[in-house]
């Protein structure tokens, strides 16, 4: 049988290669994007995974999204719950649009999907949810309250809809990925990556997209069936749990 696959925030960074990891393992992928159109574009040309533009931190434009993308692609067997973004800042320098616009992006997003996908994986009996937190929604990051809290929040949510679903044939995991060399670490000022970050990765690397694609594909598969509520980490050693 073959699955589909709705990946948020699916035609750049890890998402992208999330995306091409499940078509590479027969899965019918469908991606959503919030705003780069021209990246969608050239994503959707280069893979021909179609892509779907909508707010994930706004309920109804869930809701109206993935009717869209059930009604175009099919019924969504596996929700992988990944856009992010960051608003950097020490705490006493952050502003309240600055927490609430990545607590909306990175946590409530997992809510507004999940919550719109999850009566159909409950009917069919058969899902895979998996949600991608990170290495500093565990441990906390010097500027990073608002996604340290997200990233965090993202865990809980995990373990209490893995426990919710788990007699329905749904698992729901978690993903910790340390740092991966995309466009949102390449944005963390040099000075700080190279002396506040790098030398504590024991890998002596940053992480490659691919390899949280293959993560994400061994949780999504249906062999994966008894692995359910856990966070895997994926952080060159960088933080261990
Ligand atoms: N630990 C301890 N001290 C740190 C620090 C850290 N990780 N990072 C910065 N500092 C220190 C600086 O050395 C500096 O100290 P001095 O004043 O003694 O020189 C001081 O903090 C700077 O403080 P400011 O109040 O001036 O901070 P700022 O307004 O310049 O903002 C920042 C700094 C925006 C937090 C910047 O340091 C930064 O971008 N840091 C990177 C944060 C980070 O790792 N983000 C991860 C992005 S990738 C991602 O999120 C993906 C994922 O899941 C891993």
């Amino acid at each position: 049988m073959t699955r589909i696959a709705l990946v948020t925030g699916g035609t750049r960074g890890i998402g992208h290669a999330i995306s091409i990891a499940l078509k590479d393992m027969g899965v019918t992928v469908a991606a959503n994007y919030g705003g780069n159109d021209e990246a969608a574009k050239a994503f959707t040309e280069e893979t021909g995974i179609p892509a779907f533009k909508f707010d994930v931190g706004d309920f109804e434009a869930c809701k109206a999204g993935i009717e869209q993308v059930e009604a175009e692609v099919g019924s969504i067997d596996i929700l992988v719950n990944n856009a992010g973004i960051t608003r950097d800042k020490p705490l006493h320098k952050m502003d309240s649009d600055q927490w609430q616009a990545v607590i909306d992006t990175n946590l409530t997003s997992a809510f507004n999907m999940t919550r719109n996908i999850i009566d159909g994986m409950r009917e069919r009996g058969f899902g895979r949810i998996i949600n991608i937190s990170s290495i500093n929604g565990q441990k906390g990051q010097f500027g990073q309250s608002n996604y340290s809290a997200a990233k965090a929040g993202l865990i809980g949510f995990t373990k209490a809809v893995a426990l919710e679903t788990a007699s329905k044939g749904i698992t729901c995991n978690a993903i910790a990925p340390g740092y991966v060399a995309t466009e949102m670490v390449k944005a963390v000022p040099e000075d700080v990556l190279n002396s506040k970050i790098l030398p504590y990765i024991p890998a002596g690397r940053l992480g490659e997209p691919e390899e949280i694609g293959r993560c994400v594909a061994f949780l999504a598969s249906d062999e994966a069936g008894y692995i359910t509520g856990s966070t895997l980490t994926a952080n060159g050693g960088q933080y261990m749990v």
